[in-house]
């Protein structure tokens, strides 16, 4: 019977998202399309209690966390929310459906009786400290402990009923209870519910746990129930939009990169993690670190790429390591990932302190403008990340060495998008210190896994204006063009992901997103090129694609060279670009073929509030019609 109900809700999930999809996705709405909710103006800032203690948490590691924060200075620097993960809960009380708190470990939520429990003295005192409080749960029924216990954890207890302890089927009363009456202003919500629990888990078969059919297959797109998780998520969403009325809570999807998560999260939370869990290892950093580092346009105030929680303090990023732990640092901070601490800071050297609290690198990732990096070169083992800060000549810079050599590293003024020969102003934000003016080019030694964080002033080359990929805060993707869902293969694969072993055959590529629009690439991570002509800045995305960008009247001209990308695999359909501000046609191209010269499209903006550029491919696609807008800009 359960198994009926939850197939049931699948295929009425199912539906209601084909509806809402009905719409002709490049039909231009004239309106900034991306509904904003919820409080993350700037990536939230925090402590989190899994990656320090999985479920082995108690009050007093939380209470000393929150108090070496406030002492160590921390708390001034930016980080506020103090997030309580897995482990916390006891049971679901069988009388009327409310959560109890394990009050074994938290003490100060003992109430009058042993089902009578509450967390407001603990986020009331958090409150008095000037921090936020952070809970969590699962969309499921059940919790990822439950599915994936380790050896120690600390489950919920009593029957099978009183252990469902996820939100659904109780979204509306455990969001009363968490934001309303506990006070908490922060939530991520996981999602082992949707993939541990189906009929096939030996846990599950015993009657462990109730079924529930697996929505999230993580490394199967085609078998993921993509609609049916978006919606469950965006049931949270509108519920916290109704509990909190104010928008005074920030909403965190935990759906590990999966169910195209790229797409609809920023609709539906404010962070939105965007592959599997990190590890306090180097080459699993490098993983999460790959999983945003492409994702610069779905980023911006108020809808964050996570991923995932800081590991500085341990393994390879440890006090032993510092390298590595600021080179961590550095990449969270460039790509405006939460900085969400999971160490235990109680005993924190003063040497991870100082890196945590950079408050020249916390500056970077918490500017205003909020502009993911950008990929500025990229190779196995160095890369160059540059963000445009809010002040118009100003950038941050990561020059990242990922291997296991030294390795010398030109930065450009082209890097940066400076004018040739003009002067260049370096700061060296790990070191505190002015590094000697550069023109044209400037050359760096890295040592194994060492990156170099910098903050450049210069003459931006556009004069009186800006790229379009210099502000992709200000993109919102409408429509990719994306026609079949493929996992991304750029994102690199950890050796012993998994099992920690080499049984089986390995990784493999399981995120979607390849195809996806990007700031000065082709889709396909190719160089923008348009008849032999390399362009350093522009999009790059494929046929059948509509952008919006928020001018918010702030511009006069829209210029772009566009056409049928050289690299494009599809090469008989043709394209037309066209550019709508606020809903009405401003300029079009005529139908251009593949080997059409590059397309000069131009027009007035002036008091267009969004623009929208849609590349309108013309026949019939037998492979993916890569499109570029090469040097797409705003003039002022
Ligand atoms: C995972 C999640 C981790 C942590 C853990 C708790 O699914 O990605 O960040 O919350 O569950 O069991």
């Amino acid at each position: 019977m359960h198994i009926r109900k939850a197939t049931c809700l699948l295929a009425s999930l199912a539906l209601l998202g084909g509806a809402s999809r009905a719409a002709d996705p490049l039909q231009p709405t004239g309106q900034w399309a991306e509904k904003s909710f919820g409080s993350a103006p700037l990536p939230p800032m925090g402590w989190n209690s899994w990656n320090a203690f999985h479920t082995q948490i108690d009050e007093a590691k939380l209470r000393g966390a929150a108090q070496a924060i406030v002492d160590s200075g921390l708390r001034d620097r930016g980080y506020r929310y103090i997030n309580i993960d897995d482990g916390w809960w006891q049971l679901r009380r069988q009388t009327d459906g409310r959560m109890v708190v394990r009050t074994s470990i938290f003490p100060s939520a003992v109430g009058p009786a042993p089902d009578q429990t509450s967390f407001r003295p603990l986020v009331d005192w958090l409150h008095s400290q000037g921090l936020k409080a952070g809970i969590y749960s699962d969309i499921g029924r059940n919790a990822c402990s439950q599915g994936y216990p380790e050896p120690d954890s600390l489950l919920p207890t009593g029957s099978r009923p009183e252990r469902e302890v996820g939100l659904y089927d109780h979204v509306a009363q455990d969001l009363a209870l968490y934001f309303q009456e506990w006070g908490f202003d922060y939530i991520k919500v996981d999602g082992c519910g949707l993939n541990a629990f189906s009929a096939d888990k030996p846990a599950v078969r015993s009657g462990q746990f109730r079924e529930f059919p697996a929505l999230v297959v993580s490394d199967a797109i085609n078998q993921t129930h993509i609609a049916a998780i978006r919606d469950l998520y965006g049931e949270v969403r509108d519920t916290l939009r109704r509990v909190r009325p104010a928008g005074d809570f920030t909403f965190s999807i935990c759906n590990w990169g999966t169910a195209n998560v790229r797409a609809w999260g920023r609709d539906y939370g404010n962070l939105w993690r965007t592959s599997d869990d990190i590890e306090p290892r180097w080459s699993r950093m490098l993983y999460n670190f790959d999983s945003v580092a492409t994702r610069e346009l779905y980023s911006g105030p108020g809808h964050w790429n996570d991923p995932d929680m800081l590991y500085v303090g341990q393994g390879d990023f440890d006090a032993g390591h510092l390298t590595e732990a600021r080179t961590h640092f550095a990449l969270w901070a460039i790509e405006d990932a939460p900085l969400i601490i999971g160490y235990d800071l109680r005993q924190a050297p003063g040497a991870l302190l100082d890196i945590l609290g950079n408050p020249e690198v916390v500056a970077v990732n918490q500017d205003p403008d909020g502009n993911q990096g950008v990929l500025a070169f990229t190779s196995d083992d160095l890369e160059i990340i540059v963000k445009q800060l809010s002040a118009r000549s100003e950038k941050a810079v990561v020059i990242f060495n990922r291997g296991t050599a030294p390795v010398t590293a030109q930065l450009t003024a082209a890097h940066l998008k400076y004018q040739p020969g003009t002067a260049i102003h370096v700061r060296d934000l790990w070191k505190k210190l002015d590094l000697p003016d550069f023109a044209d080019e400037a050359s760096f030694t890295l040592a194994p896994h060492e990156s170099l964080m910098l903050r450049v002033r210069g003459q931006p080359r556009l004069v009186a204006g800006i790229y379009l990929s210099e502000m992709p805060a200000r993109v919102f993707v409408a429509a990719d063009g994306i026609r079949a869902l493929q996992p991304d293969p750029e994102i690199h694969r950890p050796v012993s992901m998994g099992e920690g072993s080499t049984r089986g055959s390995g990784p493999r590529p399981a995120l979607a997103g390849w195809g996806g629009p990007r700031a000065d690439s082709t889709p396909y991570n190719n160089e923008l090129r348009l008849r032999g002509h390399a362009y350093d800045s522009g999009i790059g995305t494929l046929a059948n694609s509509r952008l919006q960008v928020r001018t918010a009247g702030q511009f006069t001209r829209f210029t772009a060279e566009v056409g049928l990308d050289d690299t494009s695999l599809e090469r008989r359909t043709k394209v037309r670009f066209e550019v709508y501000g606020d809903g009405r046609l401003l300029a079009r191209s005529p139908a251009l073929a593949a080997d059409d010269a590059p397309y000069a499209l131009q027009t007035a903006v002036s008091g267009v509030q969004t623009l929208e550029l849609v590349a309108r491919g013309i026949g019939h696609e037998t492979a993916p019609t890569v499109v570029t807008w090469g040097d797409a800009a705003l003039r002022n």
